[in-house]
């Protein structure tokens, strides 16, 4: 994989990136210097993505334990996909366009360079167990759709309804205001009632409160048109409806290092939500939003998976750092390869003077001697780290600064 990227994309951004950079690059590097030795983290170390600050510890904990870093990283992520208040992975997760949750999960061995991956898996709320034993008790590194299903059965996973009633709603408000064109009445279409109305379902004790947190990157929310579908890239139009979720791609990535100096990394995910059913992104694809060497380190991602599979950007991060590139260096450099390589024209927006993406991508990665790092296309961005100072979350490089 070549490592001579030269960024060619819109100057003026490229400046602007790089001025955020520069000061973003200090808040991370302070944490532990270039080339610092691995002995200088003081023990086992775990990042993730931001939502990913309790699974750190926990993996820290299970390495300080002594247990694999692929089993630290697993039962990390394991926190928040059994998590139903996180709509980003496993229990809870936004689900498709037919309202089904399917799972994507991958994960990757440094000692053995194996990997495991589960893809657009039903009713199994731990897809990265799963992949840990597709790595572990399999000669193949991906199983997909029925055949994960029944593999998962068959270890003893028992499965269950993984749409909780806030993706459930979610997912129908998408459904009803997404076209006037259809059966569906949108908010601005139904009369108003001339009372109370009674908003539960048969088996509901109580009215569903709609207030989960939200983890997922990228502009959460788009204005239902008041006369129509969605304008992509556009500005939103106002409307009296409440916004519906759009193209958000949610998604935890977490990798650890031993004491030892061994690698494991894992990235679990419900994909892009209302996707089309069977599409999977980048999680379960390894290279792409997953990769570990050990003799190098670890990286991963979270955002559109799409713009990751066409880059192979965890392997490609994983290699820089290979030719002498800082874990937060690598990841930025990434960004910018990203969007050096977008050519489609509905994927750029314009934002007054400059011109933007319209999604949002975020890498991270943990080299060998304990450097780690992360960049965002976006600011605002945050990462999780535990190392002896703890599990905290901490902020990432970024090339576009929000409006
Ligand atoms: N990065 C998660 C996805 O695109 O599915």
């Amino acid at each position: 994989m070549g490592m001579t990227h030269q960024p060619t994309f819109d100057r003026r951004a490229f400046l602007a990136a790089s001025t955020a950079l520069a000061a973003s690059a200090a808040a991370t590097s302070r944490e532990l210097p270039r080339g610092t030795p691995y002995a200088a983290a003081g023990g086992p170390l775990a990042i993730a993505s931001l939502n990913g600050v309790r699974s750190v510890a926990r993996a820290v904990d299970l390495l300080r334990e002594g247990y694999d870093p692929a089993d630290a990283v697993v039962q990390g992520v394991r926190i928040v996909e059994d998590d139903p208040n996180d709509d980003s992975v496993g229990l809870g997760g936004l689900p498709n366009a037919d309202g089904v949750v399917e799972l994507d999960a991958s994960v990757m061995h440094g000692p053995t360079h194996k990997s495991g991956a589960v893809a657009s898996l039903r009713n199994i709320k731990n897809p990265a167990q799963v992949a840990l034993l597709v790595l572990r008790r399999t000669d193949h590194c991906l199983l997909v759709g029925e055949g994960a299903l029944r593999f998962a059965k068959s270890h003893g996973f028992r499965e269950e309804d993984l749409l909780t009633e806030h993706a459930r709603r979610e997912w129908m408000h998408w459904r009803e205001n997404m076209s006037l064109d259809d059966d569906w009445l949108n908010d601005s279409e139904r009369d108003t009632p001339v009372g109370k109305t009674w908003d539960l379902l048969p088996w509901q004790a109580s009215p569903a409160k709609d207030t989960a947190p939200r983890t997922n990157d990228g502009p959460n929310f788009r204005d239902t048109p008041a006369g129509g579908a969605p304008v992509e890239g556009g500005p939103p139009k106002k409307s009296a409806a409440r916004p519906y979720i759009m193209e958000v791609t949610g998604t935890i990535h977490c990798a650890a290092l031993t004491e030892k100096g061994d690698v494991a990394s894992c990235t679990t995910t419900s994909g892009l939500n209302w996707k089309i059913p069977g599409r999977v992104g980048d999680s379960p694809i390894i290279g792409a939003g997953n990769y570990c060497d050990n003799d190098i380190g670890a990286a991963g991602s979270t955002g559109r998976g799409e713009a990751n599979i066409v880059t192979l950007a965890a392997a490609r991060i994983v290699d820089w750092m290979g030719a002498g590139q800082t874990p937060e260096e690598a990841c930025r450099n990434m960004c910018k390869y990203v969007l050096d390589h977008m050519k489609e024209k509905r994927l750029w927006r314009t934002e007054g003077d400059r011109r933007t993406p319209t999604f949002d991508l975020k890498f991270y990665a943990l080299r060998k001697d304990g450097l780690w790092g992360g960049a965002s296309l976006w600011s605002g961005g945050q990462m999780a780290v535990c190392d002896a100072k703890g599990a905290r979350a901490v902020p990432m490089a970024y090339l576009y600064e929000r409006r």
